[in-house]
């Protein structure tokens, strides 16, 4: 499996650095919970992972691959695969296409394809709704068929932008469970969230973003320790 290196990435709007010289790594099979305020830049530095955004400078890498540059459907195919925060359904099509669409990526048989949605949704626990028009499924549902979806594209890292985002206590247990068994995988899950509750028990490794840089990284305890996150929490 591949590791992830984010390089001394900056992304400029106009006159605004959404991100500064942000730099870590994601280790294969580890959970790294990306998190800090509103505006941090979290969102930003997501996109330039995934190729929607082109870094201002700085480097990616998907082991030696470097991928910074490169089109999001590029990205995809080297094994990034993302979710959004508003998340995407074709609302038409039953769960099952829906995760095909993710599955075609890189098969053309679409039996093969068929299984590996099957699987995906398996992983996610929606095998069960796999026949469900995706318009008919809950907030908590559909955020697990953009999982799926994403999963069955085979990928070396997943992205997750608040997948636990409103979710009741329980959905954010079903959440947890569901990314453990990703990383058990061997999948390296690089997660954007607001609810800390959801993510600091299960990450490895946290990265903490304000104003657009880093201002720590370490595991969940000692990070949520930290003064200068503690601060920009209580900023926020
Ligand atoms: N396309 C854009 N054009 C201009 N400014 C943007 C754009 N996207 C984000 N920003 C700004 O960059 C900063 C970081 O935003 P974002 O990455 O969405 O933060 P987060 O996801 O941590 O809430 C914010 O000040 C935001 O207004
Ligand atoms: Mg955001």
């Amino acid at each position: 499996m591949k590791r992830l290196r984010v390089s001394q990435v900056s992304k400029r709007f106009g006159g605004l650095f959404a991100n500064e010289d942000v730099s870590f790594d994601v280790a294969p099979a580890s959970i790294v919970g990306l998190i800090g305020p509103n505006g941090a830049g979290k969102t930003t530095l997501f996109n330039c992972v995934a190729g929607v955004l082109k870094p201002t400078s700085g480097s990616i890498w998907l082991g030696e691959q470097l991928i910074s540059g490169l089109r999001p459907e590029q990205c995809a195919r080297h094994g990034i695969a993302r979710t959004f925060q508003v998340a995407k359904t074709f609302s038409s099509m039953s769960t099952l296409e829906n995760v095909m669409v993710g599955a075609l990526l890189h098969q053309r048989s679409m039996r093969t394809a068929r299984d590996t949605a099957r699987d995906a949704l398996e992983l996610v626990g929606l095998l069960p709704k796999a026949e469900s028009a995706a318009g008919a499924l809950t907030v908590s549902e559909q955020r697990r068929l953009a999982l799926a979806r994403a999963l069955a594209t085979g990928p070396q890292v997943v992205l997750m932008d608040e997948v636990m985002a409103g979710l009741t206590p329980t959905e954010v247990k079903q959440a947890v469970e569901v990314v453990l068994k990703i990383r058990a995988r061997g999948i390296a899950c690089l997660i954007v969230e607001h609810v800390l509750e959801g993510i600091m028990p299960i990450a490895d490794h946290i990265v903490v973003l304000d104003n657009g840089r880093k201002i720590a990284e370490g595991p969940p305890a000692l990070v949520s320790q930290d003064p200068a996150v503690v601060a920009a929490y209580l900023g926020a």
